[in-house]
């Protein structure tokens, strides 16, 4: 079923043209003055131009044949020749319905499905994950769900970093600690252990300490990036050390992420497209795309329309090795033979523009892609904390993810002991449901691409614009519902009604606009459309509720359409936050 926004302009373009104007002008916009109207069109003063009559003309010529629609139950030309509509009762209760009883709540599934890779995470093995590494698990795992709810194949991929200096220095310090280990004998031919000489706790220490040391230390500097160019090019000790991280590193992550209710398809990483790297870079060669430029093979990327410089991309430097930028134009190659992909979304943070838009420009020049795939750079901006400075946890270290989530949970079961006035048996796993909704709400309402302010006190608070206060609403409902089937009531025989009061009809409204918010969040790649329809939808829920007694209405018809359209919205912020990452409790 088109979203409700579409019927309603389609039936208003219909009347454009059954006046003698161009179906386009009848576009209609949600209203920006809801005291007067639900819908506007503002189309007869587009159409002034064109037919040189005066848009009040026009809009009357329109107004006339909407007379007997059966969408629009009143229509009012208003101003200079705006169109003030408002639905009929019985085509919204119609559209509900529909909602109701279909599938994906009647959402039209996208007419020509595509398959998208959406790279995400992009976590270092053996380094602590990152706010940034937070920000891109919950953005790119909301806009995996969101496209895969319109109907597209979707892909998920950790690329997962493994293959930069962080291995050459951890392979550096563990020969400082222990160089007896049996890795560092070159003359050994025998199969490696299969139990690592280290913990994930150990890995943690080991490589903020060689980091460190490096800085510090020349010698110890050229000695990691000795290891990194030997394990790159196969010593077999350090390839065994380096599988060791891999497996330590990527159990933990697992764990991690689990936490977040993040789920990849592929745990594909930078190593695994080393393979396509010789021949890629030939074949750039040969056509000229790739030149030497003072030792380094570059590949010059810039435009004449550029406002600012773009340098070149640098595939090998001079001493042969390779880049980040290689590894991702390999990465790109792999994927364009294992899965053909229309679209490569890149969800990563926005100091990284730059390098995206070299490797993009190098992929399209180097035909590395088709002129038709879509390669696309969602950057995101920093989490602050209060201090405006990049967020730490209460420690004062780099953001663990671990200790960044208990602090939310131990936050939020203090809130939800204080609201109820003592603690439940299952609070704890309610704060924990609750905790994951205030992140991640915290996280996606803000438009992706701003800095924001992680601020654990307002993201865990019941009222405003939060997760807790969505999921606070959903079990609101779901608390009515229960009671009513306590009282004896088949909440899924109830039929829905018109709208008797203004903020019912708000409401039913809002709720018939889900589809349409689903598709301008995916058009735009915008998670944060869906946290704004939802606060919106969660406000107008909470005004009705406040408005009426539900559950004591005598009349029993018009009880169960109450109880029919709250269980439709209960459907729709229920799907809305599995599609933002989280779920609700059953109560709070
Ligand atoms: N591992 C990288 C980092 O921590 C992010 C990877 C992003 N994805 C990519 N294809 N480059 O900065």
């Amino acid at each position: 079923m088109q979203t409700f926004i579409n019927s309603i302009s389609g039936e208003v373009a219909r009347a454009f043209e059954a006046a003698g104007f161009d179906a386009d002008y009848g576009k209609v916009t949600v209203s920006n003055r809801p005291d007067l109207c639900e819908f506007q069109c503002n189309g007869a003063m587009a159409a002034k131009k064109k037919y040189g009559k005066n848009p009040r003309e026009i809009a009357d010529a329109v107004a006339e044949k909407l007379a007997d629609s059966e969408v629009i139950a009143s229509v009012e030309v208003a101003g200079p020749g705006f169109l003030n509509l408002k639905v009929k009762e019985t085509y919204l209760k119609q559209y509900l319905a529909a909602m109701a009883f279909g599938e994906r709540l009647a959402m039209d599934r996208a007419e020509k499905p595509k398959t998208i890779i959406i790279d995400y995470g992009g976590p270092n093995v053996a380094k602590p994950l990152h706010v940034g590494h937070l920000r891109s698990a919950i953005i790119g795992e909301s806009l995996k769900r969101i496209g895969r709810f319109v109907g597209h194949k979707v892909i998920g991929d950790v690329h997962l970093g493994d293959w930069g200096l962080q291995m050459g220095l951890i392979i550096t310090e563990l020969h400082e600690r222990q160089p007896d280990l049996v890795y560092f004998d070159e003359g050994y031919e025998g199969e490696y252990p299969a139990e690592a000489p280290f913990t994930i706790s150990e890995l943690e220490e080991i490589y903020p300490t060689a980091n460190r040391k490096s800085k510090e230390d020349e010698d110890y500097r050229n000695a990691a990036l000795q290891a990194t160019k030997e394990l790159q090019a196969g010593r077999r000790g350090y390839h065994a050390i380096w599988q060791h991280i891999i497996n330590i590193s990527v159990t933990d992550l697992k764990k991690n992420y689990k936490k977040l209710d993040v789920e990849f398809d592929l745990w594909k990483s930078e190593s695994d497209a080393q393979p396509y790297i010789p021949a890629m870079i030939e074949k750039m060669k040969a056509d000229g795309v790739a030149v030497l430029d003072q030792g380094a093979l570059i590949v010059d990327v810039k435009k004449e329309s550029d406002a600012k410089e773009v340098p070149p991309c640098i595939l090998l430097k001079s001493d042969g090795a390779s880049l980040y930028a290689t590894t991702d134009l390999a990465t790109i190659v792999e994927r364009m033979k294992l899965f053909a992909p229309d679209k490569i979304l890149y969800v990563v943070d926005k100091r990284q523009e730059m390098h995206f838009l070299q490797v993009f420009r190098t992929a399209a020049k180097a035909g590395l892609v088709t002129p038709e795939t879509e390669l696309q750079f969602l950057g995101f901006g920093t989490m602050n904390g209060k201090d405006g400075k990049p967020f730490k946890t209460r420690s004062g270290g780099v953001m663990r993810l671990e200790e960044l989530i208990n602090d939310i949970n131990g936050e939020m079961l203090k809130k939800i002991v204080e609201n109820k006035g003592y603690q439940d048996s299952d609070a704890e796993e309610t704060a924990r449901i609750v905790g994951l909704s205030a992140i991640k709400y915290g996280d996606l309402s803000n438009q992706a691409t701003k800095d924001y302010v992680f601020d654990i006190d307002r993201f865990t608070s019941f009222e405003g614009n939060t997760g807790p206060y969505i999921l606070y609403t959903i079990v609101r409902i779901k608390s009515i519902l229960e009671r009513f089937r306590k009282e004896g009531g088949d909440v899924d025989a109830c039929a829905l009604a018109e709208a008797v009061s203004e903020s019912e009809k708000n409401l039913a409204i809002l709720t018939a606009g889900f589809s349409a918010a689903v598709a301008s969040a995916w058009a735009e790649t915008a998670p944060h459309k869906l946290c704004g329809y939802i606060y919106e939808l969660s406000n107008a829920l909470n005004h009705f509720y406040h408005e009426t007694k539900i559950l004591s209405e005598e009349d029993s018809r018009q009880k169960q359409s109450w109880i029919a359209l709250l269980d439709l919205v209960r459907k729709v912020l229920e799907t809305t936050i599995s599609l933002l990452g989280f779920s609700a409790p059953e109560r709070m």
